[in-house]
This record gives structure tokens, C-alpha cells and sequence, in this order.
């Protein structure tokens, strides 16, 4: 009886060979990842995010802004003409947890770095509708009131340290306490917002 025979008509044999190709499969797309520098290393020019950046990330993520905003361009040509280059696994290096999401009630942001001027993100995160008439986006009024508060971010840096690349030096976790003072949320967020997408010098 020849192997298809045998496969098609013993089910014990189909499962294994399904397996075989399974794995064989997975593991010609998945292994050489690994060892490819466009995934595992960052891209020129990126930067780990300052203190007041990450800062201004976490507040990202309280305020839940992923449930509306994707971080994520993808390679089509509608979204490339709309927001700039796609995105680039090395660009993702310093990112813990990954904000990507799925959910686009509004634009991607990933790119948005540098679109606006700081008071014009100022003023619409406050009430998006001072500036975008029809925007659906609710406000955000208490961020420019809350001062900046994380007796935490030397920690969060560490630990950042363990998973990412040794991300950042001694002298800059030292002085991340000062670099929050007199800071605002406001401020935090905004310094977030126009690093994204901005650190990689590739075409627009
Ligand atoms: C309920 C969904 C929703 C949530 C939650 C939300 N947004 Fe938005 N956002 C939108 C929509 C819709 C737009 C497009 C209209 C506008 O510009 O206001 C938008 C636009 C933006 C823009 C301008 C993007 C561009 O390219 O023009 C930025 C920046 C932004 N949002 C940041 C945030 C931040 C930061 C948060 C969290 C504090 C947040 N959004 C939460 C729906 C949302």
C-alpha cells in the first residue's frame, strides 16, 4: 500500500503527517525571525523613550486611549499615503507591553509624531472638538491639571532594563526624578505622542 493510501485510509497516519507538515511549516516562517537583525535589533537612530515620554506612556495606557488608536501601519497603500512609512518590527524594541491594538475608532497614531504643534494636542486632548468640529473623541480636561505623580519610573526603567536591550544608563535612571518635576500629565502625554514613529529616519 503506498504512504497516500495509508494516510487516507488510516487516521492515525493523516494526524502525523498533518503534524509533520504543520510543524515543518511553522518552522521555516518562525525560526529565521530569530535570527534576522530587522527583528531583533532596533532600527538606526531609535531611542528609548525618556522618562517623561514613558511617564506619559503609562497615562497612555490608564486612560485606555488603545481601545480607539491602533499604533500599527501596516504595508497597504491606503495606509501609507494616509499616515507615512508602515511600521517596522525594530522600531518596537524599546515597547513593553506593545500598544499596537486593533481597534481604530480613530487614526493611527503611530506616525502622528511631529504632525502637530504640542499646543494643538494640548487643545484637543483637552476637548478634541476646539480643533476637529465633528470629532467623536471624549476630552481629557483632567490631564492638564493633574501634576505629574510617579514615584515609580526609576523602578519601571529597571525593570525595562531586564527585558529590553539595557535600555537605559545608571546616570539617566538617576535623573529621571528630575526630569518629572513641575511636569503635568498634560505634558507627560504630549511628550509621548510626538516621539512616535519620529525616531526612525526613514522616508515619509
Ligand atoms: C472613543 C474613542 C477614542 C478614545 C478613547 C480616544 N480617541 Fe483619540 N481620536 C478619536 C477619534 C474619532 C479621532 C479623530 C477626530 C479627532 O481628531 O479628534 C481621534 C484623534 C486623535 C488624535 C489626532 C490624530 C490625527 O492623526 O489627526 C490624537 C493625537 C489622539 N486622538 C490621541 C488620543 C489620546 C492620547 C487618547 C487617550 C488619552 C485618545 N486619543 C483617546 C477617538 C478616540
Amino acid at each position: 500500500m503506498s504512504l497516500q493510501a495509508k494516510s487516507e485510509t488510516n487516521i492515525g497516519v493523516l494526524i502525523v503527517l498533518a503534524l509533520v507538515v504543520v510543524i515543518w511549516g511553522g518552522m521555516a516562517q518562525i525560526i529565521p525571525l530569530f535570527f534576522q537583525t530587522s527583528t531583533t535589533e532596533p532600527v538606526d537612530g531609535l531611542e528609548p523613550y525618556s522618562a517623561l515620554q514613558l511617564a506619559g506612556r503609562d497615562i497612555y495606557i490608564r486612560e485606555g486611549c488603545v481601545g480607539c488608536h491602533s499604533q500599527m501601519v501596516r504595508p497597504f497603500r491606503a495606509e501609507t499615503e494616509r499616515y507615512g512609512h508602515y511600521s517596522v518590527a525594530g522600531e518596537f524594541i524599546y515597547d513593553r507591553p506593545f500598544l499596537w491594538g486593533s481597534k481604530r475608532t480613530g487614526p493611527d497614531l503611530h506616525r502622528v509624531g511631529g504632525r502637530y504643534s504640542d499646543e494643538w494636542h494640548r487643545v484637543h486632548l483637552i476637548n478634541p472638538r476646539d480643533v476637529v468640529p465633528e470629532s467623536i473623541m471624549p476630552g481629557y480636561p483632567w490631564l492638564e491639571e493633574n501634576a505629574l505623580n510617579d514615584p515609580l519610573i526609576q523602578d519601571k526603567m529597571r525593570a525595562l532594563n531586564l527585558v529590553s536591550h539595557k535600555a537605559y544608563t545608571d546616570e539617566q535612571i538617576a535623573a529621571a526624578p528630575a526630569a518629572l518635576e513641575g511636569k503635568t500629565e498634560m505634558d507627560a502625554m504630549i511628550a509621548f505622542l510626538q516621539s512616535l514613529g519620529t525616531h526612525v529616519k526613514i522616508r515619509r
